[in-house]
């Protein structure tokens, strides 16, 4: 991990109340001591939560997100959908989009540059997941569809310093399982060839994500390619979730 700042996102997914919400004090209370002043701490529980959180983190170092959004960019008749105009009046700050989840249930490559360029219209940062699934990799298909997803998904995006990658295999998500070294290094670096060729340039940062967890963040960390993590399962407790911050920051 380089010395940059190094961010830490929180993925609720479907989980959460507002009890959850007061108990990331201590998170909130960590992240505004001097040693975790180079952290990024973000947030991204489900809709409902959105204004109540910001509102919670006002005077702090922690920033918000969404974890999703709707393509359309205007307010319309699309019953039960939030867009990047709304994620925005709430006060959050991020949007995580293309993660696997969403994919696997039937959002593409180009949905997902639509909602790209939706909420960098709205002047929010993206978090975009990429990665591989275990029959992908299995086939040895793993750098075309990283390519296919980031030339995709990224088509036409000229605000690209607001936008971070989450590099997720999609076998690692949940399951305790995380790539190995030289497996992730060479992922890492492909997606990092495959973005600089695309955008003339090489100033994006990359996030891992998939089962990170206290115990195995120390070897991760080690990898200077990776800019932070997003984390699921293990930043629904507050415990694990320090844990994770400060066995990173050490
Ligand atoms: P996980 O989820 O940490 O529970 O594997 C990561 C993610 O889906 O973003």
């Amino acid at each position: 991990m380089t010395n940059n700042n190094i961010y830490f996102i929180a993925n609720w997914k479907m989980h959460g109340n507002i009890a959850d919400i007061n108990k990331s004090k201590s998170v909130v209370r960590l992240s505004n001591l001097k040693k975790f002043k180079k952290t990024k701490i973000i947030y991204c529980p489900p809709y409902t939560l959105l204004k109540t959180f910001c509102e919670k983190v006002k005077n702090s170092n922690i920033s918000i997100g969404a974890q999703n959004c709707h393509s359309h960019s205007e307010y319309g008749a699309f019953t039960g959908s939030i867009n990047a105009k709304l994620i925005k009046s709430s006060g959050a700050k991020f949007v995580i989009l293309g993660h696997s989840e969403n994919r696997k249930n039937g959002e593409n490559d180009l949905i997902i540059n639509k909602k790209i360029h939706s909420v960098l219209k709205e002047n929010l940062n993206v978090i975009f997941c990429i990665g591989e699934t275990l029959t992908e990799k299995k086939n040895k298909k793993t750098y075309s569809v990283l390519k296919k997803q980031i030339t995709k998904g990224l088509k036409g995006i000229k605000k690209i310093n607001n936008v971070m990658i989450a590099y997720e295999p999609v076998w690692s998500i949940g399951t305790g399982i995380i790539p190995n070294n030289l497996e992730l290094l060479k992922n890492l670096s492909n997606i990092k060839k495959i973005f600089k060729k695309f955008k003339k340039s090489s100033s994006i940062k990359i996030l891992y994500g998939g089962s990170v967890n206290p115990k195995n963040v120390r070897e991760l960390a080690q990898i200077k390619a990776i800019n932070g993590f997003l984390v699921g399962g293990s930043s629904l407790n507050s415990k694990k979730f320090i844990d994770i911050i400060k066995k990173t920051i050490n």
